[in-house]
């Protein structure tokens, strides 16, 4: 066989690997392949964009149950209920109120129930500088102590701000205090992080508080 046979030949070889390339190429990726079916979901509670409670004035909003802020469905007007202290003045809460945890600030600072009720209106909060102002505006109560994180919320540096940029597109929503913090014990109780999409290492487990 001469050059020129042995070159055809060659050729031919090659355009036969070079098709067989292209065809494998262009098979489409599956689902099943070994990559794609190690990278898990994740898990919807890390998309979920609600706030960690619901204020009063987003319960009025969604028109949920408002029983708990009946105040005068057991308590009677005109005679504010007397708080009960324990021998360390500590506060008792009763159990009609369970679910008010009083835990505002370290050493119990801030447990006293007219701190912010107002003892002769259950329906009204006051705030420190001698306003009375409704349940569901309880920022100006806040403020009133927080001076400083109440003007940093204003500005929009603390909290959350969404809406719309654009002022003439539509309004800006600023969530309130109470939305994130529970106002009995305010502290933002630990929660974990999303997973990366490829864990290195395992993820330790923080314990987490139930969130109210
Ligand atoms: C389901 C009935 C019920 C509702 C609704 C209710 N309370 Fe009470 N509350 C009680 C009872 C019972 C006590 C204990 C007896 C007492 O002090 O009158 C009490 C006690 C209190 C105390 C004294 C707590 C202490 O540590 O001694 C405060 C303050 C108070 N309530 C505020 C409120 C406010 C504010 C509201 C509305 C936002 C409200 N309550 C709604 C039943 C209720
Ligand atoms: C009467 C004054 C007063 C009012 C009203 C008040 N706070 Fe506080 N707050 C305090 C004090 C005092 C501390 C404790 C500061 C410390 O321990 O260094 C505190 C601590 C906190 C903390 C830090 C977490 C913690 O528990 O130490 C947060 C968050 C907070 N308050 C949020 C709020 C929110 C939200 C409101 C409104 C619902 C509010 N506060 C209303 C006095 C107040
Ligand atoms: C730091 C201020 C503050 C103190 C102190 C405080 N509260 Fe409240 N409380 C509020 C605010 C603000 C709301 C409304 C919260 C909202 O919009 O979700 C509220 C809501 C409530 C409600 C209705 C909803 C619920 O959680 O059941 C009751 C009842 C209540 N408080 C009772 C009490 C009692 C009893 C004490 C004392 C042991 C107390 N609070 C101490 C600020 C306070
Ligand atoms: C969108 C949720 C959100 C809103 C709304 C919000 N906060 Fe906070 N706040 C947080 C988080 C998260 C932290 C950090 C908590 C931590 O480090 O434990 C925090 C921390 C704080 C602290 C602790 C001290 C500090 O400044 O670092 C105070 C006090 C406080 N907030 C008060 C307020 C007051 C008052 C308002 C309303 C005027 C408000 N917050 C609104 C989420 C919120």
């Amino acid at each position: 066989m001469n050059n020129t046979g042995r070159t055809g030949i060659v050729l031919v070889v090659l355009a036969a690997a070079f098709l067989a390339l292209a065809l494998k190429f262009a098979a489409p990726v599956g689902p099943s392949s070994a990559m794609s079916a190690q990278i898990s979901l994740v898990e919807t509670q890390f998309l979920d964009t609600a706030t960690i409670r619901k204020s009063y004035a987003e319960l009025i909003r969604t028109k949920a149950d408002l029983s708990d802020f009946d105040c005068y469905a057991c308590h009677e007007k005109g005679k504010p209920p007397v708080l009960r202290f324990d021998a360390h003045q500590i506060i008792v809460v009763p159990k009609e109120h369970e679910d008010v945890v009083m835990g505002h600030g370290s050493h119990n600072r801030n447990n006293n129930c007219f701190n912010c009720h107002d003892e002769q209106n259950l329906e009204l909060l006051q705030t420190r500088d001698g306003r009375q102002v409704k349940l569901a505006e309880s920022p100006a109560l806040c403020g009133s102590c927080h001076g400083p994180t109440y003007r940093d919320w204003e500005a929009g540096a603390h909290g959350r701000t969404g809406g719309y940029w654009n002022r003439a597109a539509g309004p800006i929503k600023r969530q309130i205090c109470v939305d994130c913090h529970n106002p009995h014990r305010p502290k933002i109780p630990p929660r974990k992080p999303a997973p990366g999409p490829h864990l290195l290492h395992p993820v330790a487990d923080v314990p987490t508080e139930g969130f109210h």
